[in-house]
Parts: C-alpha cells; sequence; structure tokens
C-alpha cells in the first residue's frame, strides 16, 4: 500500500518519522532508525546555546505509571556544536538518502544572527527540510530566551521564522511551544512568516520529587512528555486543522501504530515520536509500519491521505453540542439481578437514574446518556446504550 504523504514537493515514503532526539546521536542507531523503515528522521538539534552542548547535563528518568504508560521526564542532550552536527551529518546522510528515509535538520538558537547563520548552513548540508525548534523545554539555558521563552513570545518567534524563511531554500517546520494560552494564533503566524508546515508540539518543562530524599529528580525542573500527553496533543493538532492554516507533523505522546492513526486522523499529515523509541527501543518502528498498514487495509482505506483529518472535521464545537446524538443507558434485568459487583453503578449515577428495588436494579428514562455506569459496570451484557427516541 502507498503509505507515502507530502510537504509541499518533498515526499516522505511513510509518516512515520523520528523526532529530534539522543536516540539518532550515535550512527548505529542511527542506521537502526533507517533500517526500521522510517519515513524520516530530525536530526538533533544543533545549537549556539554552550549550557545544552555540555553531555554531562543529560539526564533520563522513566517514571512507570499504571497501565504501561510512562512518565519521560529528561534533560536531553548534548545539543550539538555546528562542527559536531556537520561531522555526524556527514556520517548520517548518505545511508540515510540510500534508503529513501528523508533528513530533517533542526535548529535551536539563542541570536537571531546565529539562527539565521545556522539554518543557512544547515539548508546547505542537504537536509531535506529544516526544523526550527522554538519550544525546547530548557530555553532558560541561554543569556537571551531561547526554546518556550523564544517560542512564548510570537513577535520574537515570527521574526525568527521570517528571517529564516528569506535565506533558506528548503521548507521550514516550525516546532512550536505547547507552553502558551492558545497554539492556534501561534501556528497561524509561523506560517504567515513564511513557515511551510508545524510541528504540533514541543514539550512541556515538568518537575517530580523523590520524597525519599525530599529533592528533584533529576535536579530540577525538566522536559517531561508520554503517552498521556496524546490528548492534548491531538487538542492542538485537530483545532489547527480545522482552521486549514498548513501542513502538521504531530508528536507528542506517540506510543502504538493506534496513536499514529490518532494524529492522522486529528489533521496530522505525518508523525514525529521519540521517547517510545527510548523506553522500548528502536524495533518499535517495524511494528507501528506493519499496525498502519494492517489497520488501512482492514479498514477499505486507498491510501493514507483519505484519513488525515477525518475525525477532526466530524468534531462538535462548543457551540455546536446539542447537535450530538441524545442517548440513554438501559440495563438487562436478567444479568444485573444477580449483580457480582453489588451494584456498583449506583454509586455513580450522579443523576438519579438507577434505583435499587430490594435485590434488583432498574434504569430510569430520566437517564440523561453521560455512560459512567457503563464505564465501571465491568459485567458483559448488563448495560447497553439505547438511540433516545
Ligand atoms: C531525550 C530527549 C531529547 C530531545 N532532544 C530534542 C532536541 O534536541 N530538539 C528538539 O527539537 N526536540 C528534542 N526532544 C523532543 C522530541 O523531539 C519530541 O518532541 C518529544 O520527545 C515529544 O515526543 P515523544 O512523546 O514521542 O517523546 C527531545 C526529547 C527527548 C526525550
Amino acid at each position: 500500500m502507498d503509505l507515502s504523504v507530502s510537504f509541499g514537493n518533498v515526499t516522505l515514503k511513510n509518516p512515520l518519522v523520528v523526532a529530534s532526539a539522543d536516540i539518532s546521536l550515535n550512527f548505529n542507531f542511527f542506521r537502526m532508525l533507517v533500517d526500521s523503515g522510517v519515513g524520516a528522521i530530525v536530526t538533533k538539534s544543533v545549537s549556539d546555546i554552550t549550557q545544552l552542548q555540555s553531555a554531562s547535563i543529560t539526564r533520563f528518568r522513566i517514571l512507570r505509571e499504571a497501565d504501561e504508560g510512562f512518565t519521560m521526564l529528561s534533560r536531553g542532550g548534548p545539543m550539538l556544536t555546528m562542527t559536531k552536527w556537520q561531522n555526524h551529518l556527514a556520517e548520517c546522510l548518505p545511508y540515510a538518502h540510500k534508503h529513501n528515509t528523508k533528513i530533517i535538520g533542526s535548529v535551536c538558537c539563542s541570536s537571531l544572527k546565529n539562527w539565521v547563520e545556522y539554518s543557512k548552513i544547515v539548508d546547505q548540508s542537504g537536509v531535506d527540510m529544516l526544523e526550527l525548534n522554538l519550544g525546547n523545554p530548557h530555553g532558560g539555558a541561554a543569556d537571551k530566551p531561547a526554546g518556550y521563552l523564544l517560542g512564548q513570545s510570537l513577535d520574537a518567534s515570527a521574526e525568527v521564522v521570517y528571517e529564516v524563511s528569506k535565506v533558506v531554500t528548503k521548507p521550514v517546520i516550525v516546532k512550536l511551544t505547547p507552553q502558551v494560552d492558545d497554539l492556534v494564533p501561534f501556528a497561524r503566524a509561523m506560517i504567515s512568516s513564511g513557515a511551510s508546515a508545524l510541528n504540533v508540539m514541543h514539550r512541556y518543562q515538568g518537575f517530580r520529587v523523590d520524597i525519599e530524599k525530599a529533592e528533584p529528580i533529576l535536579g530540577g525542573w525538566a522536559g517531561v512528555g508520554g503517552p498521556w500527553m496524546k490528548t492534548i496533543s491531538l487538542a492542538w493538532t485537530s483545532k489547527i486543522f480545522n482552521q486549514n492554516i498548513g501542513p502538521i507533523f504531530g508528536g507528542n505522546g506517540v506510543y502504538s501504530w493506534q496513536d499514529i492513526v490518532e494524529f492522522l486522523m486529528s489533521g496530522a499529515t505525518a508523525v514525529q515520536f521519540a521517547s517510545v523509541l527510548m523506553v522500548h527501543g528502536p524495533e518499535q518502528i517495524r511494528g507501528m509500519l506493519d499496525g498502519l498498514e494492517k489497520y488501512l487495509k482492514e479498514n477499505n482505506y486507498q491510501n493514507i491521505k483519505e484519513i488525515i483529518g477525518i475525525a477532526a472535521k466530524k468534531a462538535f464545537t462548543y457551540k455546536e453540542l446539542n447537535k450530538i446524538k441524545e442517548v440513554r443507558y438501559i440495563n438487562n434485568p436478567a444479568v444485573c439481578d444477580k449483580c457480582p459487583t453489588n451494584f456498583k453503578c449506583l454509586d455513580y449515577c450522579y443523576f438519579e437514574a438507577i434505583k435499587r428495588e430490594e435485590e434488583q436494579v432498574r434504569f430510569l428514562d430520566t437517564c440523561n446518556g453521560c455512560g459512567l455506569c457503563n464505564e465501571v459496570c465491568k459485567v458483559p451484557g448488563a448495560i447497553s446504550q439505547r438511540i433516545k427516541d
């Protein structure tokens, strides 16, 4: 099946993109990523921020959460000096291009002059696209506002994008920080300043405590992400898609092929991920590609483009919520009269639409269809939904 997606004149063989992170720093890992079949790899950011170039600040902590979720707390490093980045690229680019994996060069600077200079060099180094990292959660490491601190200023980040776009020849992606009130005006400003696509979105800054030592894990604030972040990333992806602002790389919270489908259906043309590879290994990519392809075939989609944004387009705005079909829940007395949970559902109906009469529960037609009873009841065949007449 054709899984290819295009951003202007750059076509990725599939929408899976390894996000900028330490996983691609070493050529052996880089080769594994290419061999896994990914459509593109975003290189680790090249930067003028000396503090972020130091390898010794790197710290990772995987905090295991319930349901196989995790929180990835990390201070990724080291960002690359231009010389290191160029050496890294010289080693990796030919291998990637030989296997039709596109390379996206990521830039993260602190002065406008360097944004322009570094981007020019990256542009002329043979990469397929550039990504401007305007969301790095460690932005405070620079003397001038950088990373999310720069990305939070609409005027300052638009100026960077405008000045860079004027001097480069390759399409520019802007990686947005989520640490603003509303990403939509930022997305719009970046596209109107010359960006060709958006990366929705970078990570938040987080803080966790080791309660045995009474001190912060990793020594202070760090980038934070994990599968739980997906819900927020999808909200912004779908909102930006519905405003028809520009093509989107979705990301932050991708953990499985199902997550990739969710991002595509929310409006992303391609999907970036990093933590899942650091936690579960680069071999995840093959399973993600297979899962995506199988899903498309089983659901009779002819190509990937058919699903981009289909769920976002169906989303009701808050003003349209009255269009949602009215439903109610009913119960099956044959199952419920022998309830093994001692009528747990009763404790969850805040609308008094479930009544207990001796050893029986009855669902009343005052049910407003919230569905919480069905969520907490694990007894097969006990509760079902009906469209309200
Ligand atoms: C260890 C680590 C290092 C990272 N380094 C960079 C970086 O240099 N530049 C950048 O733009 N993003 C960087 N990121 C952010 C990722 O590119 C990605 O946006 C983020 O991890 C969210 O995606 P995920 O949930 O798939 O991990 C880094 C993330 C991690 C975990």
